[in-house]
């Protein structure tokens, strides 16, 4: 029978997942199929820097399919403050799973990679043969070779082994379940915190930047969906980008506009342009995604502002239990 484990069961992208696997029905092109068990791990369920750990989580459930979520991940200020901690930990989980999943013959392993994985120096879009060919921005360096790493692992691993692994690569992800904490999260958590709080204190809502840069964001129940497609369907090591099209691609002050309207904040914003704005674009290319689930998949992205909306209704009624950064300062 099929086990699916999913590491980082708990963060965004592994409840999204779990959204998906729940709500879909049995055998329709989402849904689990017949008999098959999904596995949601946590850290508690072992910490997959531990070489032992890791064997024994695969000893207990025997997954025959691995999705691959668990990570360090962070915010910029917590990359560019801790890159050997990202570098390394990254390091061990991967290299431990990826070791887990080949002695104990799992039959498939998706690996996530990012799109912060890409050379700096690039010609966009950004497109799937473009990862190692330059170093990394140095904000990031020590997350993006831990996660280059896999991908040179996953050929290796079929070179010598046979191995059916391989990586998806997320352009930026948003959803319930997110981090919202204030230090440390990406950009739209982030705003939907200061804006959530701005509304409750009767605060004005200030956000860092012109508003003007672009940027691709994928909602994580859409992202879940096609990992569920490539668990399926997709049967080759090379990486592949899911992404929407550049064609959809956000200013962050679309992105603000989006955040009021699903809060109702009814008080003053403005952008403070004192504040750094980081790269105006890094569209990357879906062109390999939409070859590949076909003309005739019927897949959608869900539009952005109604993601928006289910993201900014969760956060609102789950913020005594989400991710906030509130708890731990108490
Ligand atoms: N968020 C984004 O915008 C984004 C963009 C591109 C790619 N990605 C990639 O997508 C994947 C999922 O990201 P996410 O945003 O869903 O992350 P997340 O919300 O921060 O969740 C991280 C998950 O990893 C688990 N984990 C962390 N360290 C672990 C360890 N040592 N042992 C076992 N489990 C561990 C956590 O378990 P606990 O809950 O027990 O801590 C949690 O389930 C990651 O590989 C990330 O690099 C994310």
């Amino acid at each position: 029978m099929a086990v699916v484990l999913v590491t980082g069961g708990t963060g965004l992208v592994g409840q999204a997942l779990k959204h998906v696997i729940d709500t879909e029905p049995e055998g329709s092109k989402y849904g689990k199929l017949k008999g098959e068990t999904w596995i949601f791990a946590s850290s508690a369920d072992g910490d997959l820097r531990d070489p032992a750990q890791t064997l024994a989580m695969y000893e207990k459930y025997k997954p025959t399919h691995v999705i691959h979520l668990a990570a360090l991940v962070g915010g910029l200020f917590k990359n560019m403050k801790y890159k050997l901690t990202f570098l390394r930990e990254n390091i061990l989980i991967n290299d431990n799973v990826l070791h887990a999943s080949h002695t104990q013959k799992t039959t498939k392993l998706i690996s996530c990679l990012s799109t912060c994985v890409f050379p700096d120096a690039v010609t966009y879009p950004l497109d799937e043969t473009k990862i190692h060919s330059g170093p990394p921005h140095e904000s990031n360096f020590g997350y993006a070779h831990a996660k280059r790493m896999v991908d040179v692992q996953n050929h290796a691993y079929k070179e010598e082994f046979g191995c059916n692994f391989t990586s998806a690569i997320p352009t930026n992800i948003f959803g319930p379940h997110d981090n919202y904490d204030l230090e440390d999260a990406h950009v739209i958590p982030a705003l939907v915190h200061k804006c959530y709080l701005a509304k409750q204190n009767g605060t004005p809502f200030i956000v860092s930047g012109t508003g003007k840069p672009l940027r691709q964001f994928i909602f994580s129940r859409d992202l879940a969906k096609l990992f569920v497609w490539m668990l399926r369907d997709y049967d080759d090591v090379e990486p592949i980008i899911l992404s929407v099209g550049e064609d959809e691609e956000v200013s962050i002050k679309q992105v603000t506009d989006a955040i009021v309207k699903a809060v109702g904040f009814k008080g003053e914003y403005s952008f403070d342009t004192t504040r750094a704005d980081g790269q105006f674009r890094k569209p990357a290319s879906n062109k390999k995604l939409l070859e590949r689930l076909g003309p005739n998949s019927g897949f959608q992205f869900t539009p952005f502002e109604e993601a928006l909306d289910i993201s900014v209704k969760w956060f609102i009624e789950n913020y005594d239990t989400a991710r906030t950064g509130m708890k731990k300062k108490a």
